[in-house]
């Protein structure tokens, strides 16, 4: 079976991080989510990959995860030129596909238990489509799967007035059938191909869709809380690794800690589990638990947990432990003694800016 790895959009949900990238390269744990989906399907067996990128991101997205051999697969890229939905992406990869079935995976999904049941159970069942669906608090932020005894009989996306709570979560399979459908649906009012639509469709027209629940959690990247929640559960399977980095007699350190290449912690407290990234130092600091530092960063005379960093940031002096926050590339984040004293900021747009 082959593997489909949707990696275009526009992330406006996870705004100022996705100017500047692709929000399926925030990192969780120090690695892009993209990547937990690649493993996912390699694990599954499924070793030939398309990724499909959008103009913007697409080269980072291809110097990211590159050949795919660094995975044990074979990744190639489509271009989607505008963002015309989850289901006009599959529809540009119909050759990178060939002739059999597909998993289709959005690459801002993240699953703490993988697919292996789910393709293995596909492959074996002869279904023309297969959704997986998770119960979830709110109903509404998702396509949602209504049901007539056991049978699949309706997706709706994003309903206001859900009629379960099993969210349809972005891990698809398919036969070529899938293309017959969105060949035939027309855009929505947000004028994109829906994935829903298209699913719908299948189901109008007689086709065998099987619907599975996943066992483990399931969370869809898209916003910041949902993404520092992907945080905490990767962070809390990391096995404890220091060896790679040194912490000075003076640091102490709780729960388990994965020191990076390089990584040196001095005169601080590290609390896991917390990944600390390649030449980052910790000075005089607090990092607390579910962290995670990225390469090449800085903390000094401060204090921060609960946390993403990306690489290359300076925290320095700062009088407040920073807590739930997510934080870009190459930020310079300091105190300062100027006088007069107040808040000096130079913040992207759509950032957000909590102080106590
Ligand atoms: C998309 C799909 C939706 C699905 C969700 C899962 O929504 O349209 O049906 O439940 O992915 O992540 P989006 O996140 O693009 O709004």
């Amino acid at each position: 079976m082959r593997g489909l790895v949707l990696s275009g959009g526009k992330g406006s949900r996870l705004r100022p991080l996705t100017y500047t990238g692709a929000k399926q390269l925030v990192p969780i744990a120090n690695r892009p989510i993209l990547f937990y989906a690649i493993e996912n399907l390699v694990e599954a067996g499924v070793r030939e990959i398309a990724i499909v990128v959008s103009p913007e991101t697409g080269d980072q997205v291809r110097a990211a995860a590159g050949d795919g051999s660094g995975f044990g697969a074979s990744i190639t890229y489509v271009d989607q030129p505008e963002p015309r939905g989850i289901a006009d992406g599959i529809r540009l990869a119909r050759g990178a596909m060939g002739d059999g079935p597909f998993v289709t995976f959005l690459g801002d999904n993240f699953l703490t238990d993988g697919i292996v049941s789910y393709v293995r159970a596909f492959g074996a069942s002869g279904a023309d489509a297969g959704v997986l669906l998770k119960q979830v608090e709110d109903a509404r932020e998702f396509g949602v799967a209504a049901f007539e005894g056991e049978r699949l009989a309706r997706v709706v996306e994003k309903p206001q007035d859900p009629p379960t709570d099993l969210a349809v979560i972005g891990i698809y399979l398919f036969t070529p059938r899938v293309f017959d459908a969105i060949a035939a649906i027309k855009p929505s009012a947000r004028g994109e191909l829906e994935i829903t639509d298209t699913i719908q469709w299948l189901i109008d027209a007689g086709a065998d869709v099987r619907a599975d629940i996943v066992a483990g959690e399931w969370i869809d990247t898209g916003k910041h809380d949902d993404l520092l929640a992907a945080n905490r559960l990767i962070l809390e399977r990391l096995p404890h690794d220091v060896s790679a980095g040194t912490i000075d007699d003076a640091s102490k350190t709780h729960g388990r800690i994965v020191l990076q290449r390089g990584a040196e912690i001095i005169n601080s407290v590290i609390s896991g589990p917390s990944i600390i990234g390649e030449g980052t130092r910790g000075v005089n600091s607090y990092v607390g638990p579910f962290t995670s530092i990225g390469p090449g960063c800085r903390i000094a005379d401060s204090e921060i947990a609960g946390s993403v960093v990306m690489e290359q940031t300076v925290i320095e002096g700062l009088g407040h432990r920073i807590d739930h926050s997510l934080i870009g590339r190459n930020v310079d984040l300091r105190a300062s003694d100027r006088k007069p004293s107040g808040y000096q900021v130079v913040l992207g747009d759509y950032s957000k800016l909590r102080v106590p």
